[in-house]
């Protein structure tokens, strides 16, 4: 009877609205990543998705959420490298398990890590910023998104390759730490892609290195760290949609559907592109790839990273 009742849900899925769960506020590069396509993705099921943010805690309080909520297709995640393996390490404590307690849907986009400064920064090029945080390091500040946030393991990484500890300063997301970053609150920030390309283009910020082993055509004039002369640093995040464990396996084939779907629009790639991120290539697009990417990322950041509790 129950296998008949998910056969028979999963033929109507979906048939109310969908609630997409972002673990960071509205304007950085989850909340931009996950309204590019499950904008496309609510024309496929015929049904909205709805946008919730859920902040705190460098996206643990949202995917604790997430994976207590319904199996039944109808609240999603859409989390990153922080939420779905960087957490692992960091938080002893954490109430899910991205691998046992996830059902995994489809990796939305590739997010390669800028290492960012305010605009009137003194550093020049990347040379100059590693001797000045390095010769400042109690003065200069770092923002990110929490503790387990992207920014923050980057940023992490970045500070362990040049032996410094500048003082981190959280916010909710790095919608609002790019804020800053423009309003010359904060020193420096390694962010993903997607928020920085329209501010580094206006101006607003300045843009040391990518940390990605070519240049980004969103920002050909950006160098790599490679070139910039620090290419121990290579980093680059991704972002996916999960559903809760034990969602009907019709349901998340479904969602996968409308994810490649998306994937292979013009509208959805170009807005991907024009923002730096990069489309996941065919068979990275499955729900098995991405549950062997999330295993893979808990296995690479486990050793790496120290619990902060
Ligand atoms: C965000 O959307 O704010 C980011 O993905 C946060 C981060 O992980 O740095």
């Amino acid at each position: 009877l129950a296998l008949l009742s998910a056969q028979a849900q999963a033929q109507t899925y979906p048939s109310r609205n969908i609630t997409m769960i972002v673990p960071f506020a509205a304007g950085g590069p989850t909340d931009v990543i996950a309204r590019i396509v499950t904008g496309h993705m609510a024309q496929t099921l015929g049904q909205a998705i709805i946008i919730e943010n859920v902040v705190g805690a460098g996206g643990t309080t949202a995917t604790t959420r997430a994976a207590r909520a319904a199996n039944d297709g109808y609240t999603l995640i859409t989390g990153h490298m922080g939420t779905h393996a960087a957490s692992v390490p960091l938080y002893p404590k954490l109430a899910y398990h991205p691998e046992k307690d996830f059902e995994p849907v489809g990796l939305l986009a590739g997010t390669p890590i800028l290492i960012l400064a305010r605009k009137d920064f003194p550093p020049k090029d990347l040379k100059e910023f590693i001797a000045y945080v390095k010769a400042n390091e109690s003065k200069v500040n770092a923002a990110h998104a929490g503790i387990g946030s992207v920014s923050h393991v980057s940023c992490e990484l970045l500070n362990s390759v040049l032996g410094v500890k500048p003082i981190g300063v959280p916010f909710n997301g790095t919608g609002p730490a790019m804020n800053a970053l423009v309003a010359g609150q904060v020193d420096y920030m390694c962010d993903q892609i997607v928020n920085a390309v329209p501010q580094i283009n206006g101006g607003t910020i300045k843009a040391y290195a990518v940390a990605t082993p070519e240049r980004n055509p969103s920002l050909p004039d950006v160098p790599t760290t490679t070139e910039a002369g620090l290419p121990a640093f290579q980093a680059q995040a991704w972002n996916a949609i999960f559903a809760p464990k034990g969602t009907p396996p019709d349901v998340v084939a479904k969602l996968n559907a409308a994810v490649v779907k998306a994937l292979e629009d013009d509208a959805v790639r170009k807005r991907l592109l024009e923002l730096g991120s990069v489309i996941p290539a065919p068979a990275d697009r499955t729900p098995a790839a991405l549950g062997t990417l999330v295993k893979n990322e808990v296995a690479k950041w486990t050793p790496v990273l120290k619990p902060v509790n």
